[in-house]
């Protein structure tokens, strides 16, 4: 027998039991006559002692012993004298009689405690010696419990589990493909899907009325600390439905998981926000809700009154930094440099510090009189040692900059707690979004996605006003899913095509399988899906999904510990009728 306990579980009340326990030496300390090892599994540490006065056998196996070997041991859980109350089995310690190496190790080439010296890219190269440390394998239980609750309760409302195919053809998500060669058809490729989209959709009309599967996607993006080239999405789709009982039925799920997994129970719906409001208080169609601090358009205030920059731009925007009026020139010479970066994107930065005697001190007072800036004050509903930050430019940058701005000041006024949840719904998305470089029309979310009843009569007049029944999920500042309401009338899945420059030749390549289905009385159907690995890592309280999944990929799109993408050889390159150009 391998274990009586794992190394997680014994207690005072274990005291005076023999015990078998086997695990990986974490650390090895020689003090007084005595050695002391921390021996670790899945389920803990549990410190164990070897007496040096012991038989000459059990002392030489233990000076042999070295890091993240694996042992067994054989001993008397005994009460510690110093105890560790950090530890759930910091009050025992085991008298080891008995030690059995069951396996050496090579010094690890990183130490594998919950504070570890390796940089990012050695321990991704060493990704299973990593997920020996704690804080991944909490990560990765915290996935495992929030699978099996997303199972249990989409079971408990007649959601059916079904799998569908990754060798496919291209998807609607509108990212690049991954591409898949044909051995059997040479010359042709399958495409990894980019979600399940058309299937799912599919399954509707084969009449599974609510369909969900947690599947992996596959997209050719960049990547960022929330994406990888292979996630893995909550897909549901449901029949019979309109956008209310969707977004019901899945605030159903996530309630169920705020409970379940953090023990939150929200008393209120979440809220709605339409993405036209998003957009203006925030900046942006994920908002971070945890705080307030919202966008104020000034525009009308400060124009007209002789100075250049506001008056050469379309849009004027400002934030209020609660408590932030005695920041100091240097803290604003610091802020002004942040929001000029590339990725923020702002030319520059105007304040307006609101001075406890009501006075007003800003870097424009050369055209602004103090009352001028108390009207500014008073739009922003700002006080006294309140400190009001001033965007200009185009509308849209000047809005995505305000959003970094403000996510940056609610960072540094402790706003943005990990710990704190703030669920909403943004919906009202507009149907279609204008390419200047392609100088056409893209679906916002997917060409099924239906717009709203009373908009389908700007088809012809006016396409860019026209507002679609999708939807998102957002959770402090990240977008969780998306989903819609989907089409499933021929007549207007063309009019579709036709304002997104799709000929019907095109929608028959690609689509036709689907527009096929639709004509063998396809239900009213919608559906969304969540990125599991960012819902985890928002539950976990990280921006990086990759902490939450087992195997990820680098910013590069490789997996640095099998080395892939890799070179393939000369005779399967044949055997696939592929050839390499050298560019
Ligand atoms: P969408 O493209 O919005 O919708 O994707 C749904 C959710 O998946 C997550 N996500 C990602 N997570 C990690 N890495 C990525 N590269 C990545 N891309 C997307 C996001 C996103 O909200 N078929 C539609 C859904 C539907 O209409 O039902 C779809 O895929 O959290």
């Amino acid at each position: 027998m391998y274990r009586t306990h794992t190394c997680g579980e014994l207690t005072l009340n274990n005291v005076g039991q023999e015990v078998t326990l086997s695990g990986w030496i974490q650390t090895i300390r020689n003090l007084g006559g005595m050695t002391f090892i921390t021996l670790r599994d899945r389920y803990g540490l549990t410190q164990l002692v070897f007496d040096d006065n012991t038989t000459s056998e059990l002392k030489n196996k233990t000076r042999s012993l070295g890091r993240e070997f694996v042992i067994k041991i054989e001993g008397k859980v005994v009460e510690r004298s110093s105890k560790n109350p950090k530890m759930p089995t910091g009050e025992i310690e085991i008298h080891v009689e008995k030690l059995d190496i069951l396996n050496q190790s090579e010094i690890p080439p990183f130490t594998i405690e919950n504070e570890t010296d390796g940089g990012d890219e050695l321990r991704m190269k060493y990704r299973y010696l990593d997920l020996r440390r704690e804080p991944l394998r909490k990560n990765l239980e915290l996935r495992h419990r929030m699978g099996q609750e997303i199972r249990k309760y989409l079971d408990s409302v007649n959601f059916m589990e079904i799998e569908t195919p990754y060798l496919i053809k291209s998807t609607p998500e509108g990212a690049r493909d991954f591409i898949v060669p044909s051995r059997m058809n040479p010359g042709e490729f399958y495409a990894l899907p980019q979600s399940p989209q058309t299937f799912k959709q599919l399954l509707m009309i084969s009449g599974f009325d609510r369909y969900f599967q947690i599947v992996k996607c596959f997209r050719d993006e960049d990547l960022r600390a929330d994406r990888q080239p292979e996630f893995t999405q909550i897909d549901c789709e449901m029949s019979f439905v309109g956008q209310e009982d969707v977004l019901k039925t899945f605030e159903g799920l996530a309630n169920h998981l705020f409970y379940q997994i953090k023990g939150i129970t929200f008393n209120e719906p979440y809220p709605r926000i339409s993405y036209d409001d998003a957009m203006k208080y925030y900046g942006t169609d994920k908002p971070d809700l945890r705080f307030d601090m919202k966008i104020s358009e000034i525009s009308e205030l400060v124009k007209g009154k002789g100075f250049k920059v506001f008056d050469s731009v379309a849009y004027i925007g400002a934030i209020n930094a609660k408590g932030c009026g005695e920041y100091s020139r240097k803290q604003l010479d610091e802020l002004t440099a942040f929001v000029q970066k590339p990725q923020v994107g702002a030319k520059g930065l105007v304040y307006v510090k609101c001075n406890p005697d009501g006075t007003f001190k800003s870097s424009v007072d050369k055209f602004y009189s103090q009352e001028d800036l108390k009207t500014w004050a008073e739009q922003l509903n700002a006080k006294a040692g309140d400190l009001l930050l001033v965007l200009a430019g185009n509308k849209m940058d000047t809005l995505y900059a305000l959003n970094v701005l403000r996510i940056e000041m609610g960072e540094r006024l402790g706003l943005r707690d990990k710990d704190q949840f703030a669920p909403c719904w943004v919906i009202d998305f507009p149907l279609l979004e204008w390419d200047e470089e392609e100088q056409r029309y893209f679906a916002m979310h997917h060409p099924f996605t239906s717009p709203k009843a009373e908009d389908i009569k700007l088809f012809d007049s006016d396409p860019g006003k026209m507002r679609a029944n999708a939807y998102d999920f957002v959770i402090n500042g990240v977008e969780i899913g998306g989903g819609s309401i989907r089409i499933y009338e021929g007549e207007l899945q063309r009019k579709m095509f036709n304002a997104l420059g799709i000929s019907k030749k095109e929608s028959e390549e690609k689509f036709g399988f689907l527009l096929d289905a639709f004509k063998y009385g396809a239900p009213p159907h919608g559906g969304i899906a969540f990125g599991f690995d960012r819902w985890c890592s928002v539950f976990g309280g990280s921006e990086s999904i990759r902490d939450f999944i087992a195997f990820p990929k680098n910013n590069a799109g490789r997996d640095v510990m099998i080395d892939s993408p890799s070179k393939i050889d000369e005779t399967q390159l044949k055997e696939l009728s592929l050839k390499i150009v050298q560019k």
